[in-house]
This record gives C-alpha cells, structure tokens and sequence, in this order.
C-alpha cells in the first residue's frame, strides 16, 4: 500500500519525537510491504520564524492532499518566547485551531490508559489505581467556544472580553456518533459530559445525545456534569468507558485523565473527520525546556502513528506490530526519564526509538 503522509515536526521537542515515529513506521513498512512518501510542514513557531504566519495556505493544501497527518507538537514558552508577543491570530496555537477546521477534524480521540508496568507513576492511591482504566476521551474539536464569536471592547472606560459557546445539533449529533461508533468496538458504555444545570448548549447536546443513543440499544449511556466528571476521574477512573464531551471540557478532562495515568508521554491522539483522513499528535506539549536535548519520549508518536495506521488505513496488524514493541520495551525494562523507575534502564529519545524499531 501507498502511505501518502505530512508530517509536521513543530516546536520544541516535535521534531525529535517524529523523527523517532517516522524510523518506526519505516520498519513497518520494510516489514509489510508498505511504501511511504513523507511531506513536511511548518506550523506553529517552526513556521512563524520563516513565514511570519503559523501556517501557510500551502501547507494546509499540503496536509489536505495527504492520506493523514502525523504531528509532533506546537508552542514554546508562553512567558519567554517572541511568539506569544505577536497577536493571539498569529501565535503558535492559532496555527493548530486553523488546520482543526480547515481540515474539519471534529472528532478528537484521546486515549487514557494505566500500562500495567508504569502503574506505579499513577498518583492515585493504589486502592484507587489497582482497579485499572482504559478510557477514550471523545472530544468535539471544531466548536464551542473555541470557534465562537470573540472580541473585547471597552465600555465606559471598562474592558470587556467575550467569548461565545455554540452549537448547533448537527454538530452535535456527529461527534455523538461517533463516540457510540467507537463505544461499540469496546466497553459499550457513554459518559456524557455537560454542565445541563447551567448552560443551553449543555441541554441540547443532552438531548441531542439522548436522540443519537436510540440508535445503540446496547450501549449503557450516563450524563454526567462536568464538576463531578474532573472529580470521579481522580475518585473511580475504572467506570469510564468512552467520555463524550464538547471542546472546551474535553481539554481539561483529557489533561486530567492523561495526568492520572502518571505517563503523559505514552498518550496519543486522534483527530478525525468524516472520511478517513486524520491527524494524529500525541497528547502532550512541545516541552520547550527538554528540546534537543535527547531526552524527550517518543512513545506517545509512536503510538499515535500506530493509531494513524489503524484508522487512516484500516492497517490493524501493522498497527498491533507498533503497540506490541511498545509493550516488549516496556516489558525489557526500557524507560525514558518521565517514566523512569528503579530497576530499569534509561534511554534518551533516539536510542527508545532504536530500541522500538528493533521490536517491530
Ligand atoms: C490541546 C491543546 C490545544 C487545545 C491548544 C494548544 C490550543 O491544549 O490540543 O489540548 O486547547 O486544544
Ligand atoms: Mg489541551
């Protein structure tokens, strides 16, 4: 198969962490027959230091004309870089909100999962962790009050700001869908995540969400408020199946489920539009104050490159050969600084990618 992908390296420790996923995927393809064309794109900082702008309409077009995406990460230091001096449109982010619609990837993945061999970095009490978890936090990423209309004003000699949270119920709907589509390949279970007590857009997407649950008579689905979804993620993280949220709560729940598993450097992501096309990115940050130095770790691009080649291109075995090694290096005792423990061994960023290709 032909594996037509742009990769955007980014900032920070972006373009070490892709370097790594790309000499795994090239051990995949070796393996099983695959031929790969990489394109690389600037965006965020990368990109505002050539071009001024955080993305180009060339690279977009580039990323459009791919089979999918593969990203390392985007931003600096928000109190010290040049970046974060220019206006918010032009910042690092507003490069990876522009790709999101351009792109109109409205569905965000974010697996969270306890590794059975890095359950001792989870911070959760032990009576908590030892249950175990594995949930997929489901993301709407093209609305809400990211999206909405923004502006601030003064009146009477007083700066206002407003930000607008909509949706409508298509926007609703689909995400919906999707997060029973994929509710159904694992627990059968939904938590759906809203703040229905206060907000109008809550009570639709409650509604609409109860619509789109006729259609899946055997999935269990649960509304849940947002205030008490951030604390049973921390109480009982093992009743959550697949969290379905809105843009704004999905970002904070997804980096409080990332936080509990105690190895923010192993998540994914995906993010999906109606077609195969996707970009994947791990969860984590472009951690500026670890750049080039070799010491970043690479699994959550791995990973998320294992995703790509399971949702873009229907690949699962390829797939599986990605999420085994991962397992074996693991299980071999191998960690990079962020999850390391006494007793194994630490590697920096290019000998775990070594190490994982080895395993494929
Ligand atoms: C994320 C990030 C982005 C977001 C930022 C970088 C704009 O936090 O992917 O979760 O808020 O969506
Ligand atoms: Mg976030």
């Amino acid at each position: 198969m032909n594996l037509n992908i742009t990769c955007i390296p980014g900032d920070g420790i972006g373009p070490e962490i892709v370097r790594e996923a790309k000499k795994v995927l090239d051990k995949v393809a070796e393996k099983f027959g695959h031929h790969i064309t990489y394109t690389d794109i600037l965006m965020g900082g990368a990109s505002i230091d050539v071009h001024g702008v955080p993305l180009t309409e060339e690279a977009i077009a580039t990323a459009k004309a791919a089979d999918a995406v593969l990203m390392g990460s985007i931003g600096g230091d928000t109190s010290t870089s040049p970046w974060y001096k220019l206006a918010p449109n032009l910042r690092p982010e507003a490069g990876l909100l522009a790709l999101r619609k351009a792109l109109n990837l409205f569905a965000n993945l974010r697996p969270a999962v306890l590794y059975d061999e890095l359950a001792g970095a989870c911070p959760l009490k032990e009576e908590i962790s030892k249950a175990g978890f594995d949930m997929m936090i489901m993301r709407e990423l093209t609305g809400g009050l990211y999206f909405g209309e923004r502006k601030t004003v003064e009146e009477n000699g007083v700066r206002k700001a407003i930000d607008t949270l909509t949706y409508d119920e298509n926007e609703i709907r689909r995400i919906a869908i999707k997060g029973f589509d994929i509710a159904m390949k694992r627990k059968k279970k939904v938590t759906s995540v809203d703040k229905a007590n206060v907000l109008d857009s809550s009570r639709l997407w409650r509604a609409v969400v109860n619509e789109v649950a006729k259609d899946y008579p055997e999935v269990t689905l649960e509304h849940m408020l947002v205030d008490n979804c951030a604390m049973q993620l921390v109480k009982d993280p093992a009743q959550f199946d697949v969290i379905l949220t809105e843009n704004m709560f999905g970002d904070i729940l997804s980096d409080e489920a990332s936080m509990v598993t105690g190895s923010i450097g192993m998540l994914a992501s995906a993010s999906l539009n109606d077609t195969k096309f996707g970009l994947y990115e791990p969860s984590h940050g472009s951690a500026p104050d670890i750049a080039g130095k070799d010491i970043a770790n690479p699994i959550a691009t791995v990973l998320s490159a294992s995703m790509m080649l399971r949702y873009s291109f229907d690949l699962d075995k390829e797939a599986d050969a990605i999420d085994q090694a991962v397992k074996k290096v693991l299980q071999d005792g191998y960690r990079t600084g962020d999850i390391m423990s006494e007793g194994c061994k630490q590697v920096g960023c290019t000998e775990m990618g070594d190490l994982l290709a080895e395993r494929i």
